[in-house]
């Protein structure tokens, strides 16, 4: 329990400060309030992803408890076939957050079992944003709304699941 306010302190902090410092930039929460999971069809991840805007400066919010998931990034060849051939990066503890710091297409699954295979994989691309919007006061709200909906889902995901 203690651990799970200190992972909730932590989620605050690093919202404040993102919303702080950065107010134009998103933090995408995979998969919305199911997180990251094994999903019941190959198209989940797909589906979540096509409906937003991936830019450099976002970050990735990926929910999930340790060592029942995991997160790896991996190249388009082994993200095809599931393989493991050229991991570049790994994340092991959960949730994690992803700063999206590179634009172009990023591809990442869950390494354990057969999860890759059953469709607990997510691959986006990454723009360049001109935040040309960032300016207008009607986007600073925006990053702060979708903090505390994280926090919220969060916050229910260690409560519930
Ligand atoms: C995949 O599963 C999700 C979650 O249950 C569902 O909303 C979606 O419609 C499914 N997609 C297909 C193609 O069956
Ligand atoms: C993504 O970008 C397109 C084109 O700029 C825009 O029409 C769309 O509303 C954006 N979607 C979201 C979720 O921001
Ligand atoms: C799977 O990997 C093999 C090499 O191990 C490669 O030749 C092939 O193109 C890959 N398949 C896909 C769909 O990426
Ligand atoms: C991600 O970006 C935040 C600032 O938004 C920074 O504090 C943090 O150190 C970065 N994390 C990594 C792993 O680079
Ligand atoms: C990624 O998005 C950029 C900018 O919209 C586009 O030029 C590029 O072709 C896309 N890459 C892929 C692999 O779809």
């Amino acid at each position: 329990m203690v651990k799970e306010i200190l992972l909730v302190l932590a989620a605050i902090s690093c919202l404040l400060v993102g919303s702080t410092a950065q107010p134009s930039h998103v933090v995408h929460i995979v998969g919305g309030a199911k997180g990251w999971f094994t999903p019941p069809n190959t198209t989940f991840y797909d589906e979540w992803a096509t409906k937003k805007n991936f830019t450099v400066g976002d970050k990735l919010m990926f929910l999930f408890h340790s060592s029942v998931y995991n997160i790896m990034q991996v190249t388009k060849e082994d993200f095809d076939n599931c393989s493991d051939r050229q991991v570049m990066n790994r994340w092991i503890i959960g949730p994690a957050f992803i700063n999206l710091t590179q634009p172009g297409m990023h591809y990442y699954y869950d390494g354990i079992g057969l999860h890759c295979e059953a469709g607990q994989k997510l691959k986006i691309n990454v723009t360049v944003g001109t935040h040309a919007m960032a300016a207008s006061g009607a986007h600073v709200t925006t990053p702060k709304l979708i903090g505390l909906f994280g926090l919220f889902t969060y916050l229910a995901y260690s409560l519930f699941m």
